[in-house]
């Protein structure tokens, strides 16, 4: 069999229909977009971004919708001026949508917050005028370090209000890390609080600041919220109580207009070197697109619907789908501050059913950590009143579609794929829930007014059935737009593949019969057999379609013979009988018949756990360090670095 055939032929042939899921009727019947988006876009590119834009309240008109004349350098809504927080607050107040819940909270012990569009826009002025006091200014970096608390939206929308600059550092970040970043930034105040709740316990936050502060120059003030209560250490003149500073201002605030293309946040994402890129966005265009996609992708009705992205807001998904696309679309969200099973397995069915979550925005991932835990744990909550569910992060596994669908879908909610980036900003490839027929793990199309194209080696367009690279052909609005203080690593990092104005995503797709786009990971991932390119992706699919398997990860080897030989690791369901020799036989065979003896893992090892990054994706560079038995390489954004210890310990001991 060759590398190019599509997962949907994985043993799951059973389970999806012949025809695909056609959007339900009534759900295409009221959906917000119709087909005719497509044809829309292809015929005016830039004119649909501007009726995009002009879902936005602008306090200038832009002259010009797009300046690609110096490329990879671009410019959205050029002379067009707007404010991002009164975008996404004050002008719903204003239409007398002030009582609407802007955030249902959940604290992790249980706590929770309630809070209206007409409180939130109260205290952004607030924390606006706090961050005017200590001397922030237009432009300046302002770094927030918070746990997954109502203040990290606040702050934000602060920043963006008074035009400074966010850099939001996830809370699991180590000090160094913070320091790198503060640093690289150029931040003079940092936000943070006393800790979090993570796994039933307070975790502290303020310390990691207190260590990063004696690695880094530059910091004035360090504003502490309260949330666990924990002692912390003080540094007179330096730090502040964020309810002593914020609490004290007005809850007014004159908001003025900046430049569509004035700078809203860096993010810092890591590369393929030590040092992470900053990546930096702007404000009209970003707005814009994350606007737009969190409305057409996610089908989103203000008035009724609730939606939940459960992910950190530390992380652009958080950016863009917790706080600008929800906000700027007048929704009504969850928060929820903590994990998954605490204090139970079934903590996030339970918030779904407490608040009537209609949308819920998920990483497969955790999708297949919930199939691990089984669906007899969904079953016990009532989740009918989800209509749509969302994917992102990974390609997600034939079959953790089709669980997810089922066991939390009801089978009645279409499952939307979106495949995107730090760097994209916001939805790049993904179907449109009423009017795809969607293919359980496919991302399918480039969102309407995208171009995408999936290229060779040379950077030719490869036929359907081919695997190939995925690039991005236009500009689009919420493109990142440099890299933060070094414009030639931006250049050399995404655009000097394939040549001038082709962006290069480090992502490798293949085009089915139909030219349906089924992304692969990214590139290193994919392993060279004997010549034969198979993505590590294809491989895990194959293995997780086992009925004994609930998840798995795998990597390419150095192999004297073959190039790079499989080697896999997989966590086993609770319910599996035997995890022997006769098991690791019988996956082989598995990958076998799913994909074809070129498939088949050199290796396969029998693990408890498989080490993650804070933000959910499997370390296969440590997973591949442990196959090739070399020293583990740096683990500082493990999730849990027992979670690596205990794999080190068992992983070469457990090959079959
Ligand atoms: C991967 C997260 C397949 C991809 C928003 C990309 C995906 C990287 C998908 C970006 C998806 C994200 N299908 N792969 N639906 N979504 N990816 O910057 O490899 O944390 O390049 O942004 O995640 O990760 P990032």
């Amino acid at each position: 069999m060759s590398e190019n055939q599509t997962t949907d032929a994985q043993g799951l042939s059973g389970e999806i229909p012949a025809e695909g899921f056609p959007p339900p009727p009534e759900f295409a019947a009221q959906a917000n977009v119709g087909a005719d988006v497509y044809e829309r876009a292809a015929a005016d590119r830039v004119g649909f971004w501007e009726e995009a834009a002009r879902r936005l309240d602008w306090t200038q008109e832009w002259d010009q919708a797009l300046d690609w004349s110096n490329p990879p350098f671009a410019k959205w809504f050029v002379g067009g001026k707007l404010n991002v927080a009164v975008n996404c607050v004050d002008r719903h107040v204003e239409a007398g949508h002030g009582d609407q819940v802007a955030y249902h909270w959940v604290g992790e012990p249980g706590d929770t917050r309630t809070i209206t569009y007409a409180q939130l826009k109260d205290q952004v002025c607030q924390a606006a005028n706090a961050l005017v006091e200590l001397g922030v200014q237009t432009g300046d970096r302002v770094a927030i370090y918070l746990p997954m608390i109502p203040e990290a939206v606040v702050s934000m929308l602060a920043c963006a209000r008074i035009g400074a600059v966010h850099m939001v550092v996830f809370g699991g970040f180590s000090p160094d890390a913070l320091a790198s970043r503060i640093t690289d930034a150029d931040a003079h105040v940092v936000i943070t609080a006393d800790g979090g709740y993570r796994r039933g316990a307070p975790s502290g936050l303020k310390p990691n600041v207190d260590e990063a502060l004696g690695k880094t120059d530059g910091v004035r003030n360090v504003v502490v919220v309260k949330r666990t209560g924990q002692d912390v250490d003080w540094t007179e003149g330096r730090d502040i109580w964020w309810d002593d500073l914020v609490g004290r201002q007005s809850t007014e605030h004159e908001a003025e207009s900046f430049d569509a293309e004035h700078p809203l946040y860096i993010m810092y994402t890591s590369g393929t070197t030590a040092k992470p890129k900053g990546v930096l966005h702007t404000s009209g265009g970003y707005l814009t697109q994350v606007s737009y996609t969190h409305w057409a992708s996610f089908d989103i009705k203000p008035d009724t619907d609730v939606f939940w992205t459960a992910a950190d807001v530390g992380w652009v998904t958080g950016h863009s789908y917790i706080v600008y696309g929800p906000l700027s679309n007048r929704t009504t969200s969850v928060m929820y501050e903590g994990t998954p099973d605490t204090p139970h397995q079934g903590r996030w069915w339970e918030i779904i059913a407490e608040y009537g979550v209609t949308v819920l925005y998920t990483a497969p991932t955790t999708i297949r950590t919930f199939m691990k835990w089984g669906e007899d744990v969904p079953a016990k909550f009532d989740l009918s009143s989800l209509r749509l569910l969302g994917s992102v992060g990974e390609p997600i596994n034939p079959e953790a579609w089709l669980w997810y669908h089922k066991n939390i879908g009801g089978g009645r909610c279409p499952v939307v794929d979106t495949w995107w980036q730090t760097e994209t900003g916001a939805h790049m490839v993904n179907p449109l829930p009423g009017v795809t027929t969607l293919k359980p793990g496919a991302a399918q199309s480039p969102f309407p007014g995208i171009g995408v194209k999936v290229v060779d080696e040379e950077g030719n367009p490869i036929e359907p059935g081919a695997t190939g690279y995925l690039v991005l052909t236009e500009p689009w609005p919420s493109m990142l737009r440099t890299i933060w203080g070094d414009d030639e690593r931006y250049k050399d990092t995404y655009w000097s593949r394939y040549g001038q104005g082709v962006y290069f995503a480090g992502d490798g797709a293949k085009l089915d019969e139909d030219g349906d786009i089924w992304l692969l990971g990214r590139v290193d991932d994919v392993m060279n057999v004997s010549g034969h390119r198979i993505s590590t992706t294809e491989v895990e699919s194959a293995l997780v379609s086992h009925p004994a398997v609930a998840e798995a990860a795998v990597v390419g080897a150095t192999d004297p013979t073959t190039g790079q030989g499989i080697v896999a690791f997989v966590i086993l369901r609770g319910n599996a009988e035997d995890s022997g020799e006769e098991l690791v036989k019988g996956l082989r065979q598995h990958v076998r018949k799913e994909i074809g003896p070129i498939a088949s893992p050199r290796q396969i090892m029998v693990v408890q756990e498989l080490p993650k990054t804070r933000s959910g994706k499997i370390m296969r560079r440590l997973l591949r360090d442990v196959a090739e038995n070399r020293e583990l390489g740096d683990d500082t954004t493990l999730t849990d670095s027992a979670v690596m210890d205990q794999n080190s310990a068992k992983l070469p001991t457990s090959q079959d």
